[in-house]
């Protein structure tokens, strides 16, 4: 039997085990009335919400205290609309330092799933990293800890597990995005102990598609999900079009909630993050974590309706 029907194989019982719906019609996927969508984690089947928030140019605005304030009801609005999973990095600036600050003054935190990256070569430079993004972001220990852009994997990776073990972080992951070095990481998740991998998927951009995201879901591998509005080219695209009359079917009421919508209704897919500094964009973000999702059908559908505005 050829490698890619094994894997389908693979993902088709990956799907049953989690208890996702891999699409066939008519189904359409819904959550507990009221409650916000969620996806359990391969490993340990703890669940997180579908939409979770990136960090990235958003939240780096420095010491300037009116950005600041003005950020704070955006982080209140994630966390009231069940939020969990907040990505950052080193490589974002400031914007670990702000989120911590943030932090302290959100009254309702306590789901959150802290992510952020190690982004630099060498054993001791990623310690000293890792520990500084810890007081930067005012978490005792990171939920999650990636190797950012596959920088200095093996030796970050190490120390990585040796953390896990003496429980300093829960889940070690790799990222990339836009594309770069798939074949690599494909290699990488082959033959390494990844809890998480975290790549570029949006309706655009369907290469994840091909084969990271079957080997995610065949390797038991949590993916979350990073530039679903390419970096907010999509909105440009479909500027002034109007959305189809069938995204009511499930409950998608804008362009941001159609596009985040296609992305985690993939099967392989975790959890999305979204990033904005906009109040009003992030309660339309976190209403992609509600309602019923499109199945297989539904997403081709989507897919050739964007195609077409
Ligand atoms: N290699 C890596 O590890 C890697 C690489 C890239 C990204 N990431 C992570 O993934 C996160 C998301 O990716 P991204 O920030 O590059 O891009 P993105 O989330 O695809 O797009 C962000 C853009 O979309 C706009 N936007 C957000 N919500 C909107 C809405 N409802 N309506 C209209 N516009 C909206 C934002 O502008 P406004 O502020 O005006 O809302 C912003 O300009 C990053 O923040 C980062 O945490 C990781």
């Amino acid at each position: 039997m050829k490698l890619r029907n094994l894997k389908r194989r693979a993902f088709i019982k990956w799907c049953a085990a989690a208890g996702v719906a891999l699409g066939a019609a008519p189904g359409l996927l819904r959550a507990g009335r009221g409650a916000p969508l969620s996806k359990p984690i391969p490993a340990t089947g703890e669940r997180l919400p579908v939409i979770g928030m990136g960090t990235s140019r958003t939240f780096d605005v420095g010491d300037d205290s009116d950005a600041r304030a003005a950020l704070l009801p955006v982080l209140q609005a994630f966390f009231d609309k069940g939020g969990a999973v907040i990505d950052s990095s080193p490589m974002y600036g400031s914007a670990e330092a702000v989120v911590g600050d943030l932090l302290q003054r959100i009254h309702n935190a306590g789901d959150l799933f802290a992510a952020t990256k190690v982004w630099t070569y060498g054993r001791q430079a990623g310690v000293e990293q890792m520990l500084r993004s810890q007081r930067r972001m005012g978490v005792k220990r990171f939920d999650l800890m990636q190797i950012h852009n596959l920088r200095d994997w093996q030796v970050h990776l190490e120390t990585l597990q040796e953390w896990k073990r003496q429980g300093r972080v829960r889940y070690i992951g790799i990222t990339t995005s836009h594309g770069r070095a798939h074949q690599e990481l494909e290699n990488i998740l082959d033959s390494e102990p990844f809890d998480f991998v975290q790549l570029s998927y949006n309706i655009a951009d369907r290469e994840a598609e091909r084969s990271l995201l079957p080997l995610a879901a065949e390797r038991g591998i949590a993916v979350l999900v990073n530039r679903p509005f390419q970096r907010g080219d999509l909105f440009r695209a479909v500027k002034g079009k109007p959305l189809p009359e069938w995204a009511a079917q499930f409950d998608c009421a804008s362009w941001a909630q159609f596009f985040l919508k296609f992305v985690v209704s993939h099967p392989a897919v975790t959890c999305t993050i979204p990033a904005t500094s906009k109040l009003h964009h992030m309660q339309d973000n976190m209403g992609a974590g509600f309602g019923p999702l499109p199945d297989a059908a539904l997403r081709e559908r989507m897919s050739a309706w964007y195609a077409s505005v």
